[in-house]
């Protein structure tokens, strides 16, 4: 069993056979932690991440907060954008130890606070090279 995977991305359409090859790879792992520069398109394959999960949430809510809640038929996926998070108090205020131990799967972008909360999981991270995106992802 591999523990990394290497996926080039030239055009968003490749995003939902990404989101598989990627769930694939994560496995039974229910944390990811996700880096990337801003805009790199974190959020937009956390959101084919879940539909490929059989999400049909809306997730275009425009108030978007610490964490969203998404439903899929197995249960539930927990999003977080920690990028507005100062502290790690502030992290553990939201209940993030909960969340973890929760065996729901868990999506962290700007996951860097996060890091020493979690023990196993997957780390992503997406560079950007003109238009084409390099995933490259981790398990720990
Ligand atoms: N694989 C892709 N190919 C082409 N465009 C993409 C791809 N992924 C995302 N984008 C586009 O890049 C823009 C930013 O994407 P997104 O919001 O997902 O980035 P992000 O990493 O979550 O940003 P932030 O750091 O602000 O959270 C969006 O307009 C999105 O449509
Ligand atoms: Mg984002």
């Amino acid at each position: 069993m591999k523990n990394t995977l290497d996926i080039s991305i030239s055009s968003i359409e490749e995003l939902p056979q990404v989101a598989k090859t990627l769930l694939d790879f994560i496995g039974n792992e229910k944390t990811v932690l996700f880096y990337a520069p801003m805009g790199a398109g974190k959020t937009t394959l956390i959101k084919e991440l879940c539909k490929t999960l059989g999400s049909t949430d809306n997730f275009s809510s425009p108030t978007y907060g610490i964490v969203n809640e998404y439903a899929y038929p197995n249960g539930k996926i927990f999003h977080f954008d920690l990028y507005r998070l100062k502290s790690l108090e502030e992290l553990l205020d939201i209940g993030v130890e909960d969340y973890l131990a929760s065996n729901d799967y868990c999506f962290f972008e700007w996951a860097e606070l996060a890091e020493n909360l979690v023990d196993t999981g997957v780390k992503v991270e997406i560079s950007l090279s003109g238009n084409i995106r390099y995933l490259h992802a981790a398990k720990f």
